[in-house]
């Protein structure tokens, strides 16, 4: 029985690790995004939280919300694409080169392409 429950869930693992190489699954970057991403930001329009709201995000300009406390991304002047989104959550201060707020580093690549999956089908 207890042989069965482990292997039963050994399989479970291999599975999803296979299926994370393969390809960006937004289901996993919507879990990624609650864990690491929620406390501070909703997907609800005009809803900030410690973070700006990040509905519509890809394509959104930088700092353009109706949030009030922008710090590094005041006054940026660029559009939020896959690849600056891939940049800005890996290492924000390093992305942005100023200090910031928000500290969220996400070090697996694939884990990154989750999460930006997941923003691009909100
Ligand atoms: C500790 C709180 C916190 C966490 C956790 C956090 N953020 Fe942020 N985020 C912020 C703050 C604060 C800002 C504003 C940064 C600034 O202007 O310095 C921000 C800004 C952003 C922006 C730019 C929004 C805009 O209007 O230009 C994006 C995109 C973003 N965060 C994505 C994420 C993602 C994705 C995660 C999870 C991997 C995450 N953040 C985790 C606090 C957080």
């Amino acid at each position: 029985m207890k042989t069965k429950t482990f292997l039963a869930l050994a399989l479970t693992a291999a599975i999803s690790v296979a299926a994370g190489t393969a390809s960006a699954d937004s289901k996993k970057g919507a879990k990624l995004f609650k864990k690491k991403c929620g406390v501070c930001h909703s997907m609800d329009a005009g809803k900030h939280k410690v973070g700006p709201s990040l509905a519509g995000i890809i394509g959104r300009k930088a700092g353009s919300t109706s949030f009030k406390k922008y710090k590094a991304l005041k006054g940026a002047n660029f559009k939020w694409t896959e690849d600056k989104l891939d940049g800005w959550i890996t290492n924000p201060k390093e992305f942005i080169g100023k200090p910031t707020a928000m500290t969220a580093k996400i070090k697996k690549a694939a884990d990154r392409d989750n999460i930006i999956d997941f923003l691009k089908d909100q």
